[in-house]
């Protein structure tokens, strides 16, 4: 099994204090220690997904695995995945300025981004970022000007929208015709054309594509290839270029409840390898930039039950200590999540409960009609597959501190964010003077 296929960290059991414990670290007690909500990564979960993904691709040669940021970004984890031999998929100058600072090499680091800024663009060429993935015609201008100012060639993907519509919530799809990413089919002449004609600063290394996140579909990635392969021999063809490095986008869904089946790693490796078998020419270079299934599975929060109420002839509602500014995805996409009681692992009288978050928003349920433990104030909640998009979409909503990270492995655990405090909250705070007379 590979581990985007289990709904816990692999490390995850039931300790002799018949709690929960990841990375030999007992929940409950790390709880206790930094405070909750807590956002918990399990090291070996994740050292484990990223060599999977490397032994299941290793019987095709040029592969890089450049690690999506946006799932979730700080250091620790970043220099961990550089430890494992992943490079970097950024889409911000904050995301590249922490990949830097973690010291990772630059030349492994791509810029992708429908917007980037001019200031944004000036640093990743500073930073000597390896690949430019162009997304428009005003960009591919801006970042030719900004390299011939530095007397700099990028290397750049074209971001191509393929036209494929895949079973994922609407938000999360990218591939589509009319999407906001990339260029058309249609345009691709055109690009390429003024890229040859006066862009001498820009170097077309290939094409790029992502067609959406949380896919449990095969065949959209083998759809996708397939149309890159066919775009990639026809451009070479008609402009005489020499493109040989193929980005296929994100990786493959996870589970976050029983009824969700992803496929393995090695599956999504078959299938690349299967529609790379239909190149005509050279094998290309092949990116591949997952996210959500690097980290997700090796994450988990934990919080605190706090108030709970039983609605006459309605529902039991437990709050917790946390909700949408930690974790936004039940309230934006409806997303799903299990959960279990940290401190209650062996308990057998069960009740039906609905999560609710601590803030001012209806909205705010983390988990629907759940069925759990009987549950007491002061009960640690421990939701699973937190690892992406929970941590890197939080915000301070209700002007509540983010939730501190740590890192467990081997019975030990380190804190690799910190929890915010009050303080922070109004550190960039300014009162103007004329507001103080
Ligand atoms: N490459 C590109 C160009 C992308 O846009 C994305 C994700 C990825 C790679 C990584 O895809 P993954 O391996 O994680 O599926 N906030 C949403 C997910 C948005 C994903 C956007 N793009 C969520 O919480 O579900």
């Amino acid at each position: 099994m590979s581990v985007n296929q289990s709904l816990k960290p692999i490390t995850t059991k039931i300790n002799d204090n018949g709690n929960i414990s990841i990375g030999g670290c007992d929940l409950k007690e790390i709880a206790n220690e930094y405070g909750t909500p807590l956002y918990v990564i399990d090291e070996l979960t994740l050292r484990t997904i990223c060599r999977e993904y490397k032994e299941a691709f290793s019987e095709y040669k040029n592969i890089k695995m450049m690690y999506a940021c946006k799932a979730l970004c700080n250091m620790a984890v970043s220099k961990i995945l550089s430890e494992e031999g992943f490079g970097f998929d950024t889409v911000s100058g904050g995301e590249i300025y922490t990949v830097y600072k973690t010291g990772v090499c630059m030349k492994d680091v791509l810029f992708n981004g429908n917007n980037k800024s001019k200031q944004e663009i000036k640093f990743a060429l500073d930073c000597e970022v390896g690949r430019f993935s162009v997304d428009n015609f005003y960009e591919a201008g801006l970042l030719d000007k900004l390299a011939k100012e530095r007397n700099k060639t990028a290397e750049i993907f074209l971001r191509i929208t393929p036209g494929i519509e895949c079973h994922t919530h609407d938000y999360i799809q990218t591939g589509q015709t009319d999407s906001k990413f990339g260029f058309d089919l249609t345009q691709v002449d055109d690009i390429i054309s003024l890229i040859n004609s006066k862009y001498n600063n820009l170097h077309i290394v290939g094409l790029h594509a992502h067609i959406g996140s949380q896919i449990f579909e095969l065949q959209s990635f083998y759809d996708e290839i397939i149309i890159l392969i066919k775009e990639m021999e026809r451009i070479n063809k008609k402009f005489k270029l020499n493109m040989n490095e193929m980005n296929i986008g994100g990786g493959v869904g996870v589970k976050y409840t029983e009824n969700d089946n992803p496929p393995s790693i090695k599956d999504l490796a078959e299938i690349v390898t299967k529609a790379m078998k239909t190149c005509s020419d050279n094998l290309p270079t092949i990116y591949l930039e997952p996210g959500r299934s690097v980290i997700s599975t090796s994450g988990v929060t934990l919080y605190t039950l706090g108030s709970s109420k039983q609605v006459p002839n309605g529902k039991k509602y437990i709050a917790v200590d946390g909700g949408m500014a930690d974790n936004p995805r039940p309230a934006m996409y409806q997303a799903e999540y299990t959960a279990e009681v940290v401190n209650k692992a062996n308990y057998k009288e069960k009740e039906r409960v609905t999560i609710a978050g601590r803030y001012c928003e209806s909205g705010d349920i983390l988990i629907e009609d759940i069925e759990l433990p009987k549950l007491e104030t002061g009960d640690v909640i421990c939701v699973y597959n937190t690892g992406a998009y929970n941590y890197s979409m939080a915000s301070n909503y209700n002007r509540v501190e983010k939730p501190a990270m740590v890192l467990v492995n081997n019975s030990q655990s380190d804190i690799i964010v910190n929890r915010e405090t009050y303080e922070d909250l109004v550190s960039e705070d300014r009162i103007p003077d004329r507001l103080r007379k």
